[in-house]
């Protein structure tokens, strides 16, 4: 099975990529081929220009190169995997720009049989995630309105929160959550 992980963070020793590379170990004891994207470091532009504004409804619109690539490699993967910090409750800025730019029309109706995992770092502990619904709400929007616009038919949310806590216990138990993510990840 071959997984895209892509991942939206700025500062490559954030534990945001702490938690991929170890999501990603999990997945090669578990035999996934992987490929990996990393928007900031790879240098994904996420403005959304009038060129590619333009025509949009067309699902066979001629995409530019840049993301023609990006397509591909979706169509390419069985599964796809995002890990990112919530940042204003949402996926951070770059995410969106990537989501809008790449998971345009001409994939719409094509990747709905890929399975869709959002691995959201949240600064905020359960408590607080779980006051006023906040993580009800993420996740309905990232399964049912961001997944579901793209036709995705499975997708599921996992929260790692508390991520700015001083406790080492609890920072490694979010990294062997990650890594027993990856290892039953089918
Ligand atoms: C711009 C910004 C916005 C943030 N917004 C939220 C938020 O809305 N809710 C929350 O629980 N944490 C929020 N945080 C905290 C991040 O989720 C936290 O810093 C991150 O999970 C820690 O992982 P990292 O070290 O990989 O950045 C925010 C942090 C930043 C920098």
């Amino acid at each position: 099975m071959k997984t895209l992980v892509t991942v939206s963070h700025p500062r490559q020793n954030s534990l945001t990529h702490a938690v991929m590379n170890r999501f990603i170990e999990g997945l090669e004891q578990n035999n996934h081929e992987v490929d990996m994207l990393d928007l900031h470091y790879d240098g994904f532009n996420p403005v959304y220009t009038a060129e590619d504004e333009k025509d949009w409804i067309n699902p066979n619109k001629n995409y530019p190169p840049v993301i023609r690539k990006e397509m591909d490699r979706i169509l390419s993967a069985d599964t796809l995997v995002f890990v990112f910090p919530l940042w204003q409750y949402n996926v951070p800025s770059m995410l969106k720009g990537y989501l809008d730019k790449v998971w345009n029309l001409g994939l719409f109706g094509k990747i709905g049989e890929k399975k869709v995992l959002w691995i959201c770092l949240t600064g905020g502990d359960q408590e607080h995630m779980k006051k006023y619904k906040r993580d009800e709400t993420l996740s309905h929007y990232l399964n049912v309105l961001l997944a579901g616009y793209a036709q995705v038919k499975e997708s599921r949310v996992e929260l790692l929160c508390d991520t700015l806590s001083e406790s080492k216990e609890h920072i490694e138990s979010l990294l062997e959550r990650a890594y027993q993510l990856g290892r039953e990840y089918k």
